[in-house]
């Protein structure tokens, strides 16, 4: 089975997770995408009813005006039910890794807003530490970012400024992403620390204790993990 439908399987299965009346996060990249498709799959099913979706990028609300999900704003609801969310990385604590989509700011905000934040995931993204695999992304302002860069740097980054093209890769508030390559991480909450004290960064992509529920599509099927602490 290729990872395309890993991918769909453990988005339709955390659709399920949604009860009618739920404000419900909506995540980013190719994962979330599926359980934001399914979710509205349900809604015309009519096996879901009520809901409304806060996005977490300007991508997702454009899918999901499209697959004709009622949205809402932290405005109106400041609390959040649910959210389905992807990750690039999982470590056994569920401390994961976000951004490589480039959403990582609007995603934390909603994760923090949020009393279970289901992560959906092929087994690929499971490791034993962070940053075995995926750099960190770290969301900075453009105003002095090559101080930010070299900041970074000193918290053992090796920092690459994110493309898109012959351009920097522009986020939804309109910030630039430094992806940091840092190897196994021992002390991700020490790094994270470091990091936000920068001046210039904005938000990073490590989410530590921010996620009630992973579930982990792969060759066995779709399975809900046990947290190891
Ligand atoms: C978006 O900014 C990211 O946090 C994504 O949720 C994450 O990169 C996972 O994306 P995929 O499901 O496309 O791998």
């Amino acid at each position: 089975m290729s990872v395309e439908e890993f991918k769909r399987q453990v988005g339709a299965y955390a659709a399920e997770l949604v009860h009618s009346g739920d404000v419900v996060g909506l995540g980013s990249g190719s994962t979330a995408r599926f359980a934001t498709q399914s979710i509205a799959a349900r809604l015309r099913a009519g096996t879901l009813r009520d809901i409304v979706g806060i996005p977490t990028s300007e991508d997702t609300a454009s899918l999901a005006r499209a697959e004709g999900i009622p949205l809402t704003t932290l405005e109106e609801h400041g609390l959040i039910d649910i959210t389905i969310d992807g990750a690039d990385e999982v470590d056994p604590a569920w401390n994961v890794i976000k951004g490589l989509g480039g959403c990582l700011l609007r995603e934390k905000i909603v994760a923090h807003a949020t009393r279970r934040e289901v992560m959906v995931v092929d087994a690929s993204k499971l490791v034993p530490a962070l940053g075995t695999k995926a750099p960190v992304p770290v969301e900075v302002i453009r105003f002095g970012w090559q101080g930010t860069r070299q900041s970074l740097e000193r918290t053992g980054a090796r920092p690459v400024l994110r493309m898109q093209g012959a351009a920097p890769f522009v986020t939804d508030e309109g910030n630039w992403i430094l992806d940091c390559f840092y190897g196994p991480i021992a002390d991700p909450v020490g790094l994270a620390a470091r990091i936000i004290a920068i001046p210039g960064v904005v938000e990073h992509g490590l989410f530590l204790g921010m996620v009630q529920d992973v579930v982990v599509a792969g060759a066995e099927g779709v399975r809900v993990l046990e947290r190891n602490r």
